[in-house]
């Protein structure tokens, strides 16, 4: 069974290093497709409140052989959610759909600068994971501004700033920030859109005899960037996992480097707001 090793946060905890995606699947199949992420190897589970499917991914972790201990469960903190009362209810809420005691990481969704509550949802969820229902607090499309400010008002870093990542959209500067404050970063959408086919990706496919999304989740797992990878299908399951047995050389990720045209698919965290 293929696995990924694990990586460790700031506040010592471990995360593995590639994770299964659950956006945009909703109860039934999510449930479906998670079962079948762990029966493959998938150690690492991302839902969020906003997927409106995280009672589907609690299912599939109760009826799972594998011990809960073993999981590592992240979900996040929706918009409409933010603010201090409404962050502990909402990961009370998000607890319970999820049918479990404790999440392994609870992520702030969006910034959402303009709503300005980030602050104060940081703080609940700072005395969240000191009366243990977070292991490990994070957030997800924070730049750098938004990090300082978290940082500097509350003196807690997060572990994790799960942001947008793919090959014609590395954000280098951001990812190099979040490595200066010993912050790991997730990429969601790892695979990019238009990507299977690119040439280079291609070329470098046939080189290593694997496929275009391997090549690409290989890149972001050399750069220390955890992809979370999302299927519904069992054999590109498999394959995103099946990543740590080759190693791209030098040339392979120069030549991934140039494929960088700043091609942002999803909002701008400065500007887009979400509930
Ligand atoms: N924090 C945030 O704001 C944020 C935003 C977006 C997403 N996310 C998280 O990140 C996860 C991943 O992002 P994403 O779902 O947008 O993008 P993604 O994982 O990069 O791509 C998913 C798409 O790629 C296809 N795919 C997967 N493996 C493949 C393979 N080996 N070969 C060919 N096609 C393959 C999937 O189709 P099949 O299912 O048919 O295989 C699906 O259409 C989400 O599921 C969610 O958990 C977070």
């Amino acid at each position: 069974m293929p696995t990924a090793p694990l990586l460790t946060l700031n506040d010592g905890h471990k995360i593995p290093a590639v994770g299964f995606g659950t956006y945009p699947m909703k109860d039934q199949e999510v449930e479906t497709a998670v079962q079948a992420a762990l029966l493959t190897g998938y150690r690492l589970i991302d839902t969020a409140a906003s997927y409106e499917n995280e009672t589907g991914v609690g299912n599939a972790l109760q009826n799972s052989e594998i011990e809960r201990s073993n999981i590592f469960l992240t979900t996040k903190l929706r918009g409409a959610d933010q603010g201090y009362d409404a962050a502990l209810a909402g990961l009370d809420a998000s607890l319970q759909r999820l049918n479990v005691d404790y999440v392994d990481l609870y992520i702030i969704h969006w910034p959402l600068p303009k709503l300005d509550k980030y602050i104060e949802s940081w703080k609940a969820m700072i005395v969240a994971q000191k009366d243990g229902k977070i292991r490990s607090i994070g957030v997800s499309n924070f730049k750098p501004h938004h990090l300082d400010r978290l940082i500097q008002e509350t003196g807690v870093v997060p572990v994790v700033n799960q942001i947008e990542i793919h090959a014609d959209f590395p954000q280098t500067d951001m990812c190099a920030f979040n490595a200066q404050h010993n912050i790991l970063t997730e990429a969601w959408s790892p695979l990019g859109k238009d990507l299977m086919d690119n040439p280079t990706i291609k070329a470098l496919a046939e080189k290593h005899n694997r496929n275009p999304a391997q090549i690409m989740l290989r890149w972001e797992t050399q750069l220390n960037i955890i992809p979370i990878p999302k299927s519904s299908n069992p054999d590109r399951m498999r394959a995103n996992l099946e990543i740590f047995d080759f190693t791209l050389d030098e040339d392979d990720l120069a030549a991934i480097a140039k494929l960088d045209t700043n091609n942002r698919i999803g909002g701008d965290p400065d500007t887009y707001e979400e509930f």
